[in-house]
């Protein structure tokens, strides 16, 4: 099966030009100025931008948080990837039975998505516990396995302490794999926790002032003193939420530390003021970290800009708000912790960041598919337009103009945290792996048809990239 696309303005991870990109089966195999051949479907992509597929390194499908589970599982929710631009993602392991070994998750994982994804993907696997034998077992689940990207959480029920997550970074930086790290102090959040609860203050708003600012800079600045110490093993920082948090990476990069970050759409788009709306509304936005003061968005985007946040990932992970979410109506702290952004990643950064001229072109590209593909191993077979790699292309029409809204949203959940945001521009047509997927608004793929990707080692950073 082979795949025209004329035509179109072409973005890759480096330059934009006009031109036309060749598929055989799964792959490019040959981009160009004019081509000239054959093919069993040709694409007319004039006046159209095509892109890599979208990469989202940071989803929680299927995801089991006490008796409530995230409304999206591995077809659904990657049938709204797939319609929102993003052809890959990497899904973070639930925790497992306690004490159980890595593998444990990893089979519970591959019966989750294999058979559904209509993407290629991934997963993170998951530090619950350390002692001899998980780091042992670390070996195995990277080259066997080819999962190279490991989660650790510093605070929710397996938080590891400061001894645990060094052993942990050390042996997976020696062994080529990257540690990925919810940073939030949890002393400091139970602290102001039990201070609000006690004091009976528990709408939504106090989901935020119970999570202060600090209690995220402390965390990673605490995680990158112990990724020296580590050998400079390499660390990736999930969700950052505050400019207070984004400049101490800064400093860590200026000093070349082996970090690299991700802040999510949320944190670029929504606000603190968001829990206080009325009719308990404010339970759609609970999510950790929480929403922050507006006058971080300017920071972030100005982190972005300069290079100190890497990657865009969407952190989706959805409750519905006439159901979970009514668990925190008394009690912000009984309310699960997440919210919907798979399908709107895409269009919400290609409108307000490149359409609104904050990025150009080529940094899009770089923040929502080439450095996460980068950070995880993934890279070149994913996240970029190259001749070799996936032929995963998205074709973006910057004329489209939509008003989001949950009804047109394939996310199989009853609100979007963007509803009646307007957007310049939208994904028309997603291909992955030369196929056709999305189109006219429809996803027309099979379910099942997404592969598990086996990942690459990742040790310095700075090798694939400045
Ligand atoms: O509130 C969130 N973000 N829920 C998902 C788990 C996590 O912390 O990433
Ligand atoms: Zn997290
Ligand atoms: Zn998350």
């Amino acid at each position: 099966m082979s795949v025209l696309i004329k035509n179109g303005t072409i973005a890759t991870s480096e330059e934009v030009f006009s031109g036309d990109i060749y598929i055989e089966d799964d792959l490019i195999t040959e981009i160009g100025f004019s081509v000239d051949k054959e093919a069993d479907n040709t694409i007319d992509a004039s006046g159209k931008i095509v892109i890599p597929g979208g990469v989202d390194v940071h989803t929680h499908l299927n995801l089991h948080q006490g008796k409530f589970v995230a409304a999206d599982d591995f077809y659904t929710g990657t049938v709204a990837a797939a319609c929102g631009g993003t052809t890959c993602i990497i899904d973070h392991m639930e925790f497992g039975p306690p004490d159980c070994n890595l593998k444990h998750q990893v089979d519970v994982y591959h019966g989750y998505a294999d058979n559904k994804a209509v993407i290629d993907y991934s997963f993170h696997g998951v530090i619950q516990h350390v002692d001899d034998s998980i780091i042992d077992e670390m070996k195995s689940i990277i080259e066997k396995e080819g999962i190279t990207s490991f989660k650790i959480y510093l605070t929710y029920d397996y938080k590891l302490d400061d001894e645990s997550s060094l052993r942990v970074m050390k042996r997976l930086g020696d062994l080529g794999a990257v540690t990925a790290i919810h940073c939030e102090n949890d002393g400091i959040l139970s602290y102001f926790k039990n201070r609000n609860l006690s004091r009976n203050l528990v709408s939504p708003i106090y989901h935020a002032l119970s999570r202060p600012e600090e209690a995220e800079a402390e965390a990673v600045s605490r995680m990158i003193t112990l990724s020296s110490l580590a050998d400079d093993a390499p660390i990736y920082i999930v969700h950052v939420s505050t400019g207070k948090a984004a400049r101490i990476i800064a400093k860590a990069r200026a000093q070349h530390r082996n970090v690299r970050a991700e802040t999510c759409p949320q944190y670029l788009f929504l606000d603190q003021e968001m829990y206080q709306q009325e009719n308990n509304e404010g339970l759609k936005y609970i999510m950790s970290p929480p929403l922050r003061e507006k006058y971080n968005q300017e920071l972030l985007w100005s982190y972005i800009k300069d290079g100190t946040i890497d990657v865009i990932g969407t952190d989706h992970c959805p409750f519905n708000f006439n159901n979970e979410k009514q668990a925190g109506k008394n009690d912000f702290s009984k309310c699960p912790n997440g919210a919907p952004g798979i399908e709107t990643r895409i269009p919400l950064l290609f409108s307000e960041g490149v359409m609104k001229k904050r990025i150009d072109l080529t940094e899009f590209v770089n923040i929502v598919s080439t450095n996460p593909a980068k950070v995880m191993g993934l890279y070149p077979q994913k996240g970029d337009i190259k001749v070799g790699s996936d032929a995963d292309v998205v074709i973006m029409d910057p004329n489209k103009k939509v008003t989001i809204s949950s009804n047109m949203l394939h996310e199989n959940v009853d609100y979007t945290c963007y509803e009646g945001f307007i957007v310049q521009g939208y994904p028309i047509v997603t291909l992955s792996r030369g196929e056709v997927i999305y189109e006219n608004g429809k996803f027309i793929g099979k379910k099942g048809r997404g592969k598990f990707i086996r990942r690459g080692k990742v040790n310095q950073f700075s090798n694939i990239w400045k």
